[in-house]
């Protein structure tokens, strides 16, 4: 099922298109090919590296970006700190070697992506034989003693930071609350959202949230909903609850998200009238804590000429059976579409079969079979227009084993143009391709989601909800239009 908007066929212009991308886009050079890639294990060094000289500019260039004061991983491992690295040196080079840090979900088999998190054999091999080596600091250099500012990451230009003026305290009758914010930018002409930085308050209850740009027909429906029940914003299980053609998801954040910047010249269009919609999923169960988290925006400078961005929603069908061994009516379909429509609406209910119907699947030939342990379910979806791809975002939730998106699979031009081979909730990234992928009319996206049910504490069988105990198989792709 593809789900797109303000959609304009890009077929004589694609070629035009990807000639400007490619001067408006940078990426990296080609790695050499030929020789098999040395691993860090061939790796020798006369004499062991010592801190200042190797070790400190593999981690100001590999971790910094999430170790420094006031990112996401200092409180975990404060790698500013010698006598942090020091004492911890054989973790880190454990965790080097496992690929557990820096943490970077797609495969080598993936195509390639912007600012892979990825360490080279070297730098492995390094962080390696120091810890090996008896951890020497070696002779601090003007160059090397310099403490890194937080401020080497690239950080969002805050033109506009979306706040609720009092923090919201969610809902406990569902364990998963979900509650649409709404935010009115007031622009007077078009104005192009480029990146977002999304700062959770309560960051053990946020577990996951989305931008929408909501077009300005659905304004007055918005303001109407806003505050009826006398909080802030509205509760709002199915998207925003506005209307699927009045809305597109411009931005999304879940743990692991770090500050976004859409292709350099490429942007969403804001239109004057347009508002945003900032829904956050609640998770309570560490407890309901009044929340205020914040999205900073930043935009295109007026007047500059900018490639639009257009969202397109993937999804395939969800039917996850109850493990072997566990039975009774918490094992049947029926209880898990009603406990879907119960939670989070009646449209809850007709949805799983609109998903198989849409992916031309049938429960009795494609999920008959299903082990629990690795249950799959897929859809193709065929391109509806020719379309230039610059990236990717996967969504599943705990219980999600690996998740791939593939184009014309089985095929021999097929690509991965995304696998991650073992899921993690907590880092959900929006990637970028490093170069533009086209899509022509026809070709077949497939995105496949595999689960294991025997992760879960309760096990029910499992239909497409909105709870972290429910399961989605979600994807969106970012297009470039005109
Ligand atoms: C994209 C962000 C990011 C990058 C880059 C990153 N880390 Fe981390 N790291 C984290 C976060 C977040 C945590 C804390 C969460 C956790 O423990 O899983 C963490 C935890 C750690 C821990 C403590 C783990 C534990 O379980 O006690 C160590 C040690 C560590 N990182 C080392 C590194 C090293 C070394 C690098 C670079 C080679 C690196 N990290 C790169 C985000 C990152």
């Amino acid at each position: 099922m593809i789900n797109m908007r303000r959609w304009i066929p890009v077929l004589l212009l694609l070629t035009m298109l990807l000639a400007a991308l490619s001067l408006v886009m940078a990426h990296d050079e080609d790695p050499p090919e030929g020789e098999p890639e040395a691993t860090w294990e061939d790796i020798a060094f006369d004499e062991v590296p010592t801190y200042y000289g190797q070790v400190k500019e593999v981690l100001d260039d590999h971790c910094m970006s999430c170790h420094a004061p006031g990112q996401i991983g200092h409180e975990g491992a404060p790698l500013d700190e010698i006598e942090i690295v020091v004492n911890g040196a054989e973790d880190i080079a454990y965790y080097a070697q496992t690929g557990y840090m820096p943490p970077w979900m797609p495969s080598a088999e993936n195509v390639p992506l912007k600012n892979p998190r990825v360490l080279n054999a070297e730098d492995i091999a390094i962080l390696t034989a120091w810890a090996e080596g008896g951890t020497p600091l070696g002779e601090p250099s003007a160059e090397t003693a310099a403490v890194v500012e937080p401020t080497a990451v690239p950080q969002v230009r805050a033109d506009m930071v979306l706040q609720q003026s009092e923090p919201y305290t969610p809902d406990t009758t569902n364990s998963d609350d979900y509650r649409c914010f709404l935010y009115d930018p007031r622009f007077e002409e078009t104005t192009y959202l480029t990146g977002y930085i999304f700062e959770p308050d309560r960051a053990e209850i946020v577990h996951h949230a989305i931008v929408y740009r909501i077009d300005q027909r659905a304004r007055a429906e918005a303001f109407a909903r806003d505050g009826q029940d006398g909080k802030p914003g509205w509760s709002c299980y199915n998207t925003t609850g506005l209307g699927g053609r009045y809305e597109e998801m411009v931005g999304t954040w879940a743990p692991g998200t770090i500050p976004v910047f859409y292709p350099a010249g490429t942007g969403y269009p804001i239109d004057a009238g347009d508002v945003f919609v900032v829904q956050i999923h609640y998770n309570t169960a560490a407890g309901a804590f009044p929340d205020q988290t914040q999205v900073s925006l930043q935009f295109a400078e007026p007047g500059k000429r900018v490639l639009p961005l257009l969202t397109a929603e993937l999804q395939a069908p969800v039917e996850i059976p109850c493990p072997e061994g566990v039975g009774g009516e918490r094992c049947t379909r029926e209880f898990a579409v009603n406990y879907a429509a119960e939670r989070y609406g009646e449209q809850f209910r007709q949805r799983p079969d609109y998903l198989l119907s849409a992916c031309n699947k049938t429960l009795a030939r494609d999920y008959a079979d299903l082990d629990a342990s690795s249950a799959s379910s897929s859809c193709d979806i065929v391109a509806p227009a020719n379309i230039v791809a610059a990236g990717i975002f996967g969504h599943m939730h705990e219980l999600g084993k690996s998740l791939r998106i593939e184009l014309n699979p089985d095929t021999p031009d097929a690509q991965l143009l995304l696998d991650i081979p073992e899921w993690d909730f907590h880092w959900q990234d929006r990637y970028q391709f490093a170069e533009p992928i086209t899509i022509q009319a026809g070709d077949v996206v497939r995105l496949t989601c595999v689960w294991d049910n025997t992760e879960s504490e309760t096990p029910r069988y499992i239909v497409w909800g909105e709870g972290t105990g429910d399961e989605m198989c979600f994807a969106t792709v970012m297009m470039v239009g005109f």
